[in-house]
Formats: structure tokens, sequence, C-alpha cells
């Protein structure tokens, strides 16, 4: 498995471009499964993530071919089973489950397991499924679905901890094709589900209220091919923003959406960060100390809880104490154990960590365990003096373009080492 060897201690300078957002491509590729017609989907990421939705796009009988961040993309005729192999590795690929019933009248998905940031349950998906007449069983770890023409109806989608992203995007794209008005209640209100809408309406779906708790799907009888350019990564964005600051370096992020960003950036400019956003561009300035805050995660428009990794790598930059309090998701504090590889004073109290900052920090070896707490350790390994080796960055290509690349360009010495 590839590492990273990262020499810190440098301050990161330059301009970068953001790239389009993981987590709108995926179900965004899903949605085309709702049409028989040829879809254009521009800015997509080269990730490992989107590869693999293409072979399980493929799977399905699709036609997927990836070119300079274009997909182009037809399901002229589907398969009710992909597969299964594929589809259990990706979380994200759940969200086939609705678009591939409303189009077929049936569609099997594995249930998705535990993974390391906690369990991750999918029953508000088949509970909005079930509401809009879906027959649902569970059988040997898969989910069969079928239904005739899906059914309009209400359907709750708040659970535990709020709204659900993928599946209020499930539960959509079904409703796109249903007969009647779907209504969802406590929907998830992220951009990457205004995104999904916008190309869900080129499509011809009629879909009103995206980006409010409440949407009005009202179901068309068929949807047609169309084009669409992806949202800018939040999270991607956040995380260069934090590197820029734990570094003191300066960087302009370029193909911006600040307004994506209004909870980050509102913590980053609480810890003392200084940035000028300009349009579609936000500069993060070199400057003085970092001050320690506290943030809980929230659904949006509260913070991330993909962005709280790295800032707990930027708060062990602070003197005193910061809080981080995990939301969403109950373990997501894996990446924790492997800062205090590095020097960090982190106590884990039920969901909350505490960081005891400002402490002499330096190199060593860590280990990768999801997506962000990856980010979270490069972060650190950029501040800190010496040698960093973040093993297991596989888990890196999943969500961030280049990133190897995107370090070095703005002076950071950064090597992807090849396993042997
Ligand atoms: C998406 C994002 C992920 C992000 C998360 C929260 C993608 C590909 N992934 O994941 O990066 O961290 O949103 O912003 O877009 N829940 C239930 N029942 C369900 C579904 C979820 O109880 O049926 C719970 C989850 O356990 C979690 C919370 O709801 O506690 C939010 O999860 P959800 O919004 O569904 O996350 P994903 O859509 O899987």
């Amino acid at each position: 498995m590839d590492s990273f060897l990262i020499q810190g201690g440098r301050p990161l300078c330059g301009d970068i471009e953001i790239s389009g957002s993981k987590n709108a491509v995926l179900p965004i590729l899903a949605a085309t499964l709702l049409t028989r017609e040829t879809c254009i989907i521009r800015k997509v990421p080269d990730l490992s993530d989107v590869h693999f939705m293409g072979k399980i796009l493929r799977s399905l009988g699709a036609d997927f071919t990836y070119e300079h961040g274009v997909v182009t993309l037809q399901a002229k005729r589907l398969k009710a089973r992909g597969d299964y192999d594929l589809i259990r590795k990706m979380r994200g690929s759940i969200c086939i489950l609705g678009p591939l019933l409303a189009r077929s009248g049936k569609a099997s998905v594995s249930m998705p397991g535990g993974c390391v940031i906690g369990t991750r349950p999918i029953d508000l998906h088949l509970k909005g499924l079930k509401a809009l007449a879906a027959e649902i069983h569970i059988q040997e770890g898969y989910v069969h679905a079928k239904a005739g023409r899906l059914q309009g109806a209400e359907v709750f989608l708040g659970g535990r901890v709020g709204p659900t992203v993928l599946g209020t995007a499930n539960i959509m794209m079904a409703a796109t094709l249903a007969e009647g008005v779907t209504v969802i209640e406590s929907a998830a209100c992220e951009p990457e589900i205004t995104d999904l809408a916008h190309f869900l309406i080129a499509m011809g779906a009629k879909i009103e209220g995206a980006g409010s708790p409440r949407m009005v799907i009202t179901g068309v009888d068929r949807l047609h091919g169309a084009e669409h350019e992806v949202i800018p990564d939040r999270i991607e964005a956040a995380t260069y923003a934090m590197a820029a600051a734990a570094t003191n370096g300066e960087v302009t992020l370029h193909h911006m959406r600040c307004d994506h960003l209004a909870a980050v950036l509102d913590k980053l400019k609480e810890a003392g960060v200084r940035m000028e956003a300009r349009g579609t561009s936000l500069k993060i300035l070199p400057g003085g100390e970092i001050n320690a805050v506290d943030v809980s995660t929230q659904p949006y428009t509260g913070f991330p809880t993909d962005a709280q990794a790295q800032l707990m790598a930027l708060m062990l930059k602070a003197a005193g104490l910061s809080i981080i309090t995990e939301r969403i998701f109950e373990s997501r504090f894996m990446h924790a154990n492997e800062l205090a590889r590095l020097g960090a004073d982190i106590a884990i109290e039920g969901p909350s960590a505490i960081i005891r900052g400002g402490l002499p920090l330096s190199g060593a070896e860590v280990m990768a365990s999801d997506l962000r707490a990856s980010a979270a350790l490069v972060i650190a390994g950029l501040m800190c003096p010496g040698r960093t080796q973040v093993n297991r960055i596989y888990h890196l290509d999943r969500g961030y373009e280049g990133m190897d690349q995107k370090l070095r360009s703005l002076g950071a010495k950064v090597k992807r080492v090849k396993e042997r």
C-alpha cells in the first residue's frame, strides 16, 4: 500500500484549484440510471471512488467513460443487480438503490456494514422507499427491493442525529419517476443535495425546495439526458484552508464556493486565521497565533463532520484547550491516537475530544484509518518538524484528487512511496 513521506515544518505557499465534489458526484452518477439517454457530467474529480462507481454502473449495464474530468454515461438497458462485490466495497454505492428501483422496478444491493467511523445504518433509506410503495426484503446481507410504479407519499427522513444525506438523495431520485407527489420532510440541506436536484431538474424532474428541510417532488413519466457541472468540493477546500493555516502559509484556493463553507470559515476566523474571500477565490494569509476553539459537528449549515479531523490537527497548534464534539458519527476519532504519535495530547470523553494544543510535535510513522482522518494526519505531518510517514493513503486517493501533486505545487515536501 502506498504511503506519503512528508518533510514538515514548511509553510504552504501558492495557488491551487479546488476539484469537483466527491460527495456531489457519486449520487449524480447514480442518477444517470434514471434515463436511457446520454448524460455528460463535467468537473468530475479523478478519484478512486469515482472510478469505482463507474465500475458499478458498468456492471449494471451502463456505458461509462471518463476523460479529463468529463464522464459520459448511458444506461440504455439495465440489469437489476450489479456486482455485489463492488457495491459492498463502497458505502456511497447505496445511492444506486433509489434510481435502479424507480427505473426498472427492482434492485438489489448489499447491506452496508459498519465502518471505522461508526455504524452506518440504512433504515431511513428503506423507510423512505417503503413509503413510496416498494417491497423490501433483507436476506443474507442483501437488500432486495421491488415495486410496480413507485407511488408519491409523505416521508419524514429525520433520524437519531438529524437528516440523512444519501437517504435524501435516494428518496429524491426514486420520487422523480413515481406517480404523484412526494413530500420529504426533514430532508438533508447539504449543497450536494441541491446539486443533485439541479441535475435531476436538468433531466426533466420536478423538484421544489432543494436545500431546505421540505422538498416536494412531482413525479414524471420519464427523464431525459442532461449535462451538468459538479459543484466544488467544500471539504477539499476546508482541508487546504486548514493546511495553509496550520503551516502559517499563504495559499489562494480557486474555484471555491465560500457560501458552502460558512461554518468552517467562521470557525477559522474565531481561531484567528486571516482570510480574504473574493468571488470564487479564498486567500489564507499568514498570521500570528492560532486560538483554541470549540466546535460540535452538525448537519449543514453547521460544522461538517467531514472537516472535524482536519480541525483537530489545526488545534494541535493552538495553545490551550479545545473541545471537538462529534454529533454525527459516534466513533469518528480514530485519528486522535495517530496524532498522539506525533506528540499530541488528546483525551476522548464520550462524543468529545479534548485537545491540549501548543505542545512540541515531531514527525513519526502514522496509519490512515479513513478518508478524513488521513487528511488530518497529512496536515499534522506538514506542520510538525521532521519526517512523517502516512501509511495506507489509498483512503486519500478515494477523496482527494492528486493531493500529493497539489501539496507539492504549494512547496510542500511530500513524496508518494509505492509499495514494492
Ligand atoms: C454522507 C457523506 C459523508 C458525510 C455524511 C454526513 C457521501 C458519499 N457521504 O454520508 O461523507 O460524512 O453524509 O454529512 O455523500 N443514519 C441513520 N439511518 C440511515 C442513514 C443514516 O440513522 O438510514 C444516521 C447515520 O448513522 C449518521 C447520520 O444519520 O449518524 C448521518 O448519516 P448520513 O447523512 O446518512 O451519511 P451518509 O449519507 O452515508
